[in-house]
């Protein structure tokens, strides 16, 4: 599900392993979702999205740092886009994850997937050249 590829480096190490860390997050909430058997693993999904959470939340805050201490200016954009991804990711309904486990929680883990790749891509990737030319690699 979550694939690292070059393309996504923003050629800023740090950056760089925290991306790779959160790809991790997400494909050991992907392997928990896959698990087709009986077990109820509820409280496993929600331990992860907590953790894919609060990752998120320490990656994004240590981003817009990087880009308000070097004033990018698209700092209030690119803000914008980390917040409402936490809001979303807030506004779950864990009782909808526990009716409907498998189908509410792959579809959540796609979307995570797909918004993570997009906002790397697009997004991040736009403070890139930027923060180089900075000298923060
Ligand atoms: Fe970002
Ligand atoms: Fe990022």
């Amino acid at each position: 599900m979550f694939k690292w590829r070059d393309e996504f480096s923003v050629n800023v190490e740090s950056v760089d392993l925290q991306h790779k860390e959160l790809f991790r997050i997400g494909n050991m909430l992907y392997d928990v979702i896959s698990i087709k058997d009986d077990v109820d693993s509820y409280d496993e999904i929600v331990m992860i999205l907590q953790e894919m959470k609060d990752y998120a939340v320490y990656h994004f805050h240590y981003e817009e740092k990087l880009m308000k201490e070097n004033g990018y200016p698209g700092f209030e954009k690119h803000k914008k886009q980390h917040d409402a991804f936490v809001e979303k990711i807030n506004s779950i309904d864990e009782g909808d994850i526990d009716r409907k486990q498998q189908k509410v929680s792959m579809d959540l883990v796609i979307f995570i997937a797909n918004w993570i790749e997009n906002h790397i891509l697009k997004t991040d990737m736009e403070y890139r050249d930027f923060l180089n030319e900075k000298g923060i690699y």
